[in-house]
């Protein structure tokens, strides 16, 4: 399939005409107007290159099931990268680390591994790597901020659900060459006296 795609800044839209492959020769145009600082009114149109009625109708309702079911995704994926954004801004302007968080005993939180903890208002996965090493990663991707909590992961690396990005859980750098680092995590600690694994921030990530 060829999509051709024309941005129109001039009247806040965009244009795509489908020049080869299912559906050639339709166009979908994309109309926003600003209502409000947190409101716009979208509108999509379709312009189909069918004459039949019937199966014009046919695909009018697929398209508008479709269309519908975009825009909600995106809706969620932009509220959720407001939220982490404002969140990752006001860590930022703190000055104090957080406390440590006690997440138990090491034999018992093995049994729950891996395990989704809130750490400072943020979500890690706890994991345990082929030696035995105890890590936390962030469960929140760098690229468009899809979601890590469920990522597979093996070998110390994290693979994204979203576009396959590769992570060495235990630097957070890209492991594919794109340049991407996953957040700080904090540090997975046992204490060697009583077995107690807690969860402490590094100070670097104020
Ligand atoms: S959001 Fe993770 S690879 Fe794109």
């Amino acid at each position: 399939m060829v999509l051709d795609l024309r941005v129109d800044r001039a009247n806040v839209g965009y244009r795509v005409q489908t020049l080869a492959g299912d559906g050639v020769g339709t166009e979908i145009w994309t109309l926003m107007a600003p209502l409000a600082p947190r409101r716009t009114a979208i509108e999509v149109r379709y312009y189909l290159p069918e004459r039949r009625r019937e199966r014009l109708e046919a695909l009018a309702e697929k398209y508008r099931c479709s269309c519908e079911q975009l825009w909600d995704e995106d809706e969620a994926m932009m509220m959720r990268r407001d939220s982490l954004t404002a969140r990752a801004a006001a860590r930022r302007l703190r000055r104090t680390l957080p406390l440590p968080l006690i997440l138990g005993e090491l034999s018992e939180l093995r049994r729950q591994l891996p395990l989704l903890v809130e750490y400072d208002g943020e979500e890690f996965r706890v994991v345990e790597l082929e030696d035995g090493t105890l890590l936390a990663h962030a469960t929140t991707c760098p690229h468009w901020l899809g979601p890590l909590g469920g990522a597979a992961s093996g070998k110390g690396m994290l693979r994204c659900p979203w576009h396959g990005y590769l992570f060495d859980i235990r630097t957070g750098e890209s492991a594919d060459g794109r340049g991407y680092r996953l957040a700080q995590s904090p540090r997975v600690v046992v204490d060697p006296a009583t077995d107690e694994v807690s969860l402490i921030a590094c100070a670097r990530a104020l």
